[in-house]
């Protein structure tokens, strides 16, 4: 490690990531700290992670006093705050059990083990799933060939068979396949894509998904890493649409930054797994599930749910308002506080432009900026994403 000016440069790092020129001390709510004691307004949160904010202080004291009385045991043994997690999460999302990883990808694993064993269960020996373009799934092998993406995938040949692609937000597409391929047995999508640009499906999208699956015996298995835990304005998307699917996978946000992923599942989907089947060393540890619990604690008291509904909505307002007559603005969307900006151009450099003016964004699929504020976001601090993206914006397509 050495320091480049104010930055610090690692040499001892694989180059998976090309970070930018900064590194934060500390956090707190919105903002973040550098280590020169800049203040940033965070629109990013970690990647959809940090929904409380930075340094939440009820979730802080969880992992203080959990990590001085117990870190981890094993799933030899029960684990009480697993248990009451496992429960509370199935109330909230009427789905039945809950196996726990420890990354969103682990969660995908898990969900497309699932389905291909309820595919031998049902007699087909080679059990498909149908997976979307623009999807994003994870890195591991099996998630990155569910991945609808050639960039994700390059270099890691020969892929994990099994996944058959149709356009995203396209049910004709599912339909021809379920005529022509007996071997299918689940679907999974994300309800809002967003690595692949915040794409908003049609609104009855995950309903036609839904009737598929029941007439085909198919599972629907929906990716909600980023879309779950209130970041589309309910506790998990599928619930704008009155629907339930038969598998869900969270990460992210559940742990507000404490690794922690979860595979649910309901109705026969639950019953798949039996002991031996699937398992992580340290997947629902006691550490890890007792951060989650405050997670829970903290979005229902704080009423965030309803906040990330009110301020998405505010902000897609605000932001149409001063972009949507820009030229090379192509479209604005978006869904709770999970937001997207396209460009006519790639539009990448923005992120550094932003950093400059102390404000954290992401650009996603090339020309998309991508919005994911905390869920604790006030109005004045929307407005002041919407000043600096804006000008930002205008500039940049001149
Ligand atoms: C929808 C979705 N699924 C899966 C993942 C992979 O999660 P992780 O990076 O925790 O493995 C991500 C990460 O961005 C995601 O957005």
């Amino acid at each position: 490690m050495f320091n480049a000016g104010n930055v610090v440069v690692s040499e001892s790092l694989m180059s998976t990531y090309a970070p930018l020129p900064v590194a934060f001390e500390s956090g707190k709510g919105a903002y973040l700290f550098d280590t020169e004691g800049n203040k940033y307004l965070d629109a990013v949160a970690g990647v959809a992670v940090c929904s409380l904010g930075h340094a939440n202080p009820e979730v802080a004291d969880a992992i203080a006093e959990q990590a001085r009385t117990l870190i981890h045991t094993s799933n030899l043994y029960k684990i009480t705050h697993q248990i009451e997690l496992g429960d509370k999460l199935c109330a909230l999302s009427g789905m039945d059990k809950v196996f726990f990883g420890n990354s969103g990808a682990e969660a995908n694993e898990a969900a497309i083990k699932l389905a291909r064993l309820y595919g031998k269960q049902q007699g087909i020996e080679r059990p498909n799933i149908i997976v979307a373009s623009g999807s994003f799934h994870g890195r591991t092998l099996a998630t990155l060939s569910a991945t609808g993406s050639r960039k994700v995938q390059a270099g890691f040949s020969p892929l994990v068979e099994g996944f058959v692609r149709v356009n995203y937000n396209d049910i004709d597409a599912i339909n021809k396949v379920a005529e022509n391929n007996a071997d299918i047995v689940a679907i999974l999508v994300e309800p809002v894509q967003g690595e692949g640009g915040v794409v908003v499906p049609d609104d009855d999208y995950l309903n036609q998904i839904r009737e598929i699956c029941n007439k085909n015996n198919w599972l629907m298995m929906l990716d909600e890493i980023q879309t779950g835990m209130g970041r589309t304005g309910k506790w998990f998307a599928f619930q704008h649409n009155n629907i339930k699917p038969d598998v869900m996978t969270l990460a992210k946000a559940l742990g507000n930054g404490v690794p922690i992923g979860a595979c649910l599942a309901s109705g026969k989907a639950a019953e798949v797994f039996s002991p031996g089947t699937h398992g992580s060393t340290f997947g629902g540890n006691p550490l890890a599930t007792r951060a989650a619990l405050s997670v829970l604690d903290v979005i229902t008291q704080k009423n965030l749910c309803a906040n990330a509904e009110n301020m998405g909505q505010y902000l897609l307002q605000q932001l149409k308002q001063e972009l949507s007559n820009v030229e090379g603005v192509v479209d604005i969307r978006g869904k709770g506080l999970m937001l997207g900006i396209e460009l006519n151009k790639d539009c990448g450099d923005l992120v550094k432009q932003a950093l400059d003016q102390k404000l954290l964004i992401n650009v996603t699929a090339g020309k998309t900026i991508r919005l994911l504020p905390p869920l604790i976001i006030t109005k004045e601090q929307a407005d002041e994403i919407v000043k600096t993206v804006s000008i930002l914006v205008q500039n940049f397509v001149k």
